[in-house]
């Protein structure tokens, strides 16, 4: 059957998304809302509707007939789209609005992990300032504060000043994260990988693990960013750690979702910490990582229209799952200001010069001439696959020094 495809999100992750969907012979049409300029290249972009109006957007999926909607950022997912879609009766990949709450929600993520027996750091979860401070006074430093909920990212302090710690606990609470609950947990040592999982509400397959490099500069010096690199395959995973996921942490998360009468599915980040202990986890997404994605999904040789459409027929387990063998490295160009406050209106007009590598779009969009711009920190993804690390590292970064602007900013230790 052939399929129209409406794709939720506008980053470098959806444009991954749209690239790999379109590969399926089965995809006739791809739609996204509300895409960019790289997604514009494989389809209509829709305007004027916002992802998080999920009445909208399934009302327009429905008038459209779209076959299938894939959901990529997390706000929507939320705030419910695929309920929304679902009450529509427009067949959706992701989780409901209860199931996201393995991200929405900290407090609500760490009670599934007790319940499914996950490995994860002590934690206390608060409403009130007086209490939150008690049990913060009895940790030991380094304390980890966390608001509940969605934050873009800025709801995490992580501190040696109890002070500080105290503060932080008064602005969770006083609403600035946009809930009253704050999350404390004790600090994990250790270097942390992500692990996806593609779940159809009670078995799930992995995907190939990358590696992210969260902060700004090179040696993971500068502020923590939304990700400027990642790499895949990752060759120093710990024995063991895949099977580990699956056994130990996804299968049993989603028993414990559908008893709790949410079952899950859609794509499922799991963030370990991997401790002198063992691996713990830090935190559960209720979608794939970016920029992780756009290394992860140019080496899956499987149809991803496979894969979704297996998941949401709660057959997932017969699904095989294959992978290039090559190496697939992703340097992030972020504008100039970011992560504070993204230089936004930048021309980016040597585009073209940048061969035998993939450009995933971000933060960009037209100006009013019609020329691509920045429009917000991560601008572009540019990813190389080659044989060997080294060689997709070298032909990624030929290709950055092509598509340099003014400001712009990149890490050149990405996969070193
Ligand atoms: N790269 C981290 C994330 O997607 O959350």
């Amino acid at each position: 059957m052939s399929m129209r495809v409406l794709l939720i999100g506008g980053g470098g992750r959806e444009h991954a998304l749209g690239w790999k969907l379109v590969q399926s012979p089965r995809v006739t049409e791809i739609m996204s809302l509300p895409g960019n300029p790289g997604l514009a290249q494989l389809g209509s972009v829709i305007e004027g509707i916002e992802p998080t109006d999920v009445g909208a957007v399934a009302a327009f999926a429905k008038a459209q007939q779209i076959d299938l909607v894939v959901v990529g950022p997390e706000a929507p997912l939320a705030a419910g789209i695929v309920d929304a879609l679902n009450s529509f009766g427009v067949p959706a990949f992701g989780p409901t609005r209860a199931a996201a709450r393995l991200e929405s929600s900290k407090t609500f993520a760490k009670q599934v992990m007790d319940r499914a027996s996950v490995p994860t750091a002590p934690w206390g979860s608060f409403d009130q300032p007086d209490e939150a401070k008690t049990f913060l006074q009895a940790q030991t430093a380094p304390y980890v504060i966390k608001a509940d909920g969605l934050a873009a990212g800025k709801g995490v302090l992580v501190t040696e000043d109890l002070a500080a710690g105290e503060a932080w606990i008064d602005d969770c609470l006083s609403g600035r994260f946009g809930d009253e609950r704050v999350l404390i947990e004790a600090f994990l040592a250790g270097p942390e990988l992500s692990i996806f999982a593609v779940c159809d509400g009670t078995d799930a397959v992995l995907l190939d693990p990358a590696r992210d490099y969260k902060r700004l500069r090179n040696d993971d010096r500068g502020p923590n960013t939304g990700g400027m690199g990642a790499f895949s395959p990752v060759d120093d995973l710990p024995p063991g750690i895949m099977e580990f996921t699956l056994d130990q942490v996804v299968r049993p998360v989603l028993s414990a979702m559908a008893e709790d009468g949410s079952p899950y599915i859609g794509f499922l980040y799991v963030g370990y910490v991997l401790t002198s202990e063992g691996p713990s986890v830090l935190e559960f997404n209720c979608r794939l990582g970016d920029p992780e994605t756009q290394v992860v999904l140019p080496r899956l040789e499987t149809d991803l229209l496979d894969l979704i459409e297996a998941a949401l027929a709660g057959d997932i387990r017969k699904s095989r799952v294959d992978w290039s063998p090559e190496t697939a490295v992703n340097v992030v160009l972020a504008a100039e200001g970011y992560p504070e406050a993204p230089v936004t209106g930048t021309r980016l007009s040597r585009l073209e010069r940048a061969e035998d590598v993939i450009i995933f779009h971000g933060g960009t969009n037209y100006d009013d001439a019609g020329q691509v711009v920045t429009s917000g920190g991560r601008v572009l993804s540019v990813v190389a696959i080659d044989r060997t690390a080294d060689d997709a590292r070298a032909r990624c970064y030929r290709a950055v020094d092509k598509l340099r602007w003014p400001g712009m900013q990149y890490r050149s230790d990405i996969a070193r």
